[in-house]
C-alpha cells in the first residue's frame, strides 16, 4: 500500500553532486522518488541518474520537460528509455504529434525486449523497423501498461507526463504570452486542452497544478497520473507580504488538498530543502497526507 511518503517526489534542484548526495541521503526512505531537473543534469550530466538510484533505491522523476520538433524528441526520448528513468517530462505546448513520438521513444527498450524476444537479435537499428510497433485502437495510442511511478518498485518502463501550463504562470502570463480571452480568463480550460493531447498521445500522465487534478481525473479517470507541483504547506508560506519572502510559484496547494483532488504524486522542492530540519519538513507533509487519506477512508 501506497504511504504518505510514497506520494512525496523530492526535488533535487541543486548545483552540485555533493550537496545533492547530502540530501538524497538524509531523504532516502522519507519520500517516494527524487526528482533530476535541468540544474542537476546540465551541471552533472546523465551519471546523476545512475549515482541516485544507488543511494538511494527510489524511483526517478526526470523532469527535462523536452519541447523541439517531433524527430528529435522521439530521438531524445529513446536515450532517456535506455537511462532506466521512471517519469520524465515533455511540455504539451507543442504539437500532439511530438508528444506521440515522445511515447514512441519512451517505448525503445520494451520494443527492444519485444523484438529480441520474436527475433533473437539484439539489434534494432537493422532490420524490422522498430516504427511499426506502435499499435493503434480507434485512432488512439496503445502503450504497455506502465507500473513504475517509483514507489521503490523495479523499473517498469519510463512514462511520459505532459507538463500542461507551469505553475508559476498566472492569467497575466498567459494573456502576455498572446493567449486568447478564453484561456486567460479560464486557466483550467487550456489544461484541460493540452492534457487531452497528452491523453490522446498516450502519456501516461499530466504535471498539473493541485487547483487542476480534480478536473483531469474527472475527465481522464483514474488511471492518468496527475503529478502537482505548486506545493506550499500552510507552515511553509510567509506570513509577511515582503515580497523578498515571496517565491514565483503562483497556482499553489497545500499537500493535503492536492492529495484530496487525486494527485498521484507531489512534488516538493523548497518547502523540504529550505526548511531548518528537512527530514522532519519530509514527515510533516508525509503524516498530512497519511492524515488526509485515514478522514476519506
Ligand atoms: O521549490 P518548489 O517546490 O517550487 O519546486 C518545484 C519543482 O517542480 C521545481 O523543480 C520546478 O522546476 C518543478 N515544476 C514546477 N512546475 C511545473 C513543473 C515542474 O514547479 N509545472
Amino acid at each position: 500500500m501506497k504511504n504518505g511518503k510514497d506520494y512525496i517526489i523530492f526535488a533535487l534542484d541543486f548545483a552540485s553532486v555533493h550537496e545533492t548526495e547530502k540530501y538524497v541521503n538524509l531523504l532516502k526512505g522519507k519520500v517516494g522518488m527524487f526528482k533530476i531537473g535541468l540544474e542537476l543534469f546540465i551541471q552533472s550530466g546523465p551519471d546523476i541518474i545512475r549515482r541516485v538510484k544507488d543511494l538511494s533505491g527510489a524511483g526517478i522523476f526526470l523532469d527535462l520537460k523536452f519541447h523541439d520538433i517531433s524527430e528529435t524528441v522521439k530521438r531524445v526520448m529513446e536515450r532517456v528509455a535506455e537511462l532506466e528513468v521512471d517519469l520524465v517530462t515533455v511540455h504539451c505546448s507543442s504539437s500532439q504529434r511530438m508528444l506521440e513520438m515522445a511515447v514512441k521513444g519512451s517505448k525503445y527498450k520494451d520494443i527492444q525486449s519485444i523484438y529480441y524476444k520474436e527475433t533473437g537479435e539484439d539489434n534494432l537499428t537493422s532490420g524490422k523497423n522498430k516504427d511499426s510497433e506502435v499499435i493503434q485502437n480507434n485512432g488512439a495510442r496503445v502503450v504497455p501498461e506502465y507500473t513504475g511511478a517509483g514507489v521503490n518498485l523495479e523499473y517498469a518502463g519510463t512514462g511520459v507526463l505532459g507538463v500542461t501550463v507551469l505553475t508559476d504562470h498566472d492569467s497575466s502570463v498567459i494573456e502576455a504570452s498572446g493567449f486568447k480571452d478564453q484561456y486567460v480568463n479560464d486557466i483550467q480550460a487550456l489544461v484541460i486542452k493540452r492534457a487531452r493531447m497528452a491523453y490522446s498521445a498516450g502519456c501516461q500522465g499530466v504535471v498539473c497544478s493541485g487547483q487542476e487534478v480534480q478536473l483531469i481525473k474527472s475527465t481522464f479517470g483514474k488511471n492518468f497520473l496527475a503529478v502537482t507541483p505548486g506545493i506550499r504547506p500552510a507552515w511553509s508560506i510567509p506570513q509577511s507580504n515582503s515580497e523578498n519572502q515571496q517565491d514565483d510559484q503562483k497556482r499553489i496547494t497545500t499537500p493535503a488538498m492536492a492529495i484530496r483532488s487525486g494527485a498521484d504524486f507531489i512534488v516538493v522542492g523548497r518547502p523540504i530543502k529550505k526548511a531548518s530540519d528537512p527530514v522532519a519538513a519530509a514527515r510533516k507533509i508525509a503524516d498530512e497526507i497519511d492524515a488526509c487519506r485515514e478522514n476519506e477512508s
